[in-house]
């Protein structure tokens, strides 16, 4: 588990400030969720953590070591993105060669065995019909391919898991038991998450705390309960309106 602190973390591209001077510090093994409306800088903040690219400004620690300088692969995060950035060249799951599936584990080189016995975890916890194996993602839809992207990120344990809308396209039902299963992974692995959604509903139904983000800024952050009770501006208080009155329910009465 990470304690993941970034401090006055800044990025801007020319036309706008993207991450705007955001401090957190995101205790090890929470849950933490990020919700805002779209351009808000959501993605941006992720890949920042992940290293992806480089910010203008600020610091990013894991457990207190600074690795602003530190390359994404030893960073040691997994990334799951929204637009699920499969290997399009490789079939979803291939016992001999190199695969989507079994990717991360063959760099790491893995044994033969043992590859195959956490592919097939995978590929029963989230439900990856065999029939999928030989297909390419181009072939794949893109509730699929979400899936693959999901088992391929949790086949090695990940202490940070950075998730970019990885629900988005699924449908109700598979939705609901994907979600279970990115909570089980973030229990099962120990990890330390941060979540990014646009559903309101979902983030606080997952979230240890949420950041409301606005403008490449975090104008909120705290547990649902905390938000819903006291927004801290018009803004929070409209975003997470239609809300009020369930929570209220819930956490209140
Ligand atoms: N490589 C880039 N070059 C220029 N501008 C960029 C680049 N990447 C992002 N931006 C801009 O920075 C802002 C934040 O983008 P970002 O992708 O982080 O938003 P987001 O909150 O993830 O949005 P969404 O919910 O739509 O995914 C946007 O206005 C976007 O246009
Ligand atoms: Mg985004």
């Amino acid at each position: 588990m990470k304690r993941i602190t970034v401090s006055s973390l800044t990025k801007s591209f020319p036309d706008e400030v993207a991450v705007d001077h955001v401090t957190l510090e995101v205790n090890p093994g929470e849950f933490f969720v990020i919700v805002g409306p779209t351009g808000c800088g959501k993605t941006t903040f992720l890949k920042l953590v992940a290293g992806l690219i480089k910010q203008d400004e600020g610091n990013i620690y894991f457990d207190g070591e600074n690795v602003n300088d530190i390359s994404p692969a030893r960073r040691r995060v997994r990334m799951i993105f929204e637009n699920n950035a499969l290997y399009p060249h490789l079939k979803v799951h291939d016992d001999r060669g190199y695969s989507n599936l079994n990717f991360p584990l063959k760099i790491q080189k893995y044994g033969v065995g043992l590859i195959k016995k956490k592919v097939m975890e995978v590929v029963h916890r989230l439900g990856i019909p065999a029939k999928l194996f030989n297909r390419k993602p181009g072939e794949l839809s893109e509730g699929q391919k979400q899936q693959v992207a999901l088992g391929r990120a949790l086949t090695v344990p990940p202490e940070v898991i950075l998730f970019d809308e990885p629900l988005r396209d699924l449908d109700p039902q598979t939705r609901e038991e994907s979600r279970k299963e990115v909570m089980r992974a973030h229990r099962d692995y120990d990890a330390t998450s941060l979540y990014v959604t646009h559903d309101l509903a979902e983030g606080f139904s997952l979230g240890d705390r949420v950041a409301i983000m606005k403008e490449g800024k975090f104008v909120q952050v705290g547990t649902p309960e905390e938000i819903l009770q006291e927004p801290a501006t018009a803004f929070v208080r409209s975003f997470t309106e239609s809300y009020q009155s369930v929570y209220r329910e819930a956490f209140l009465e």
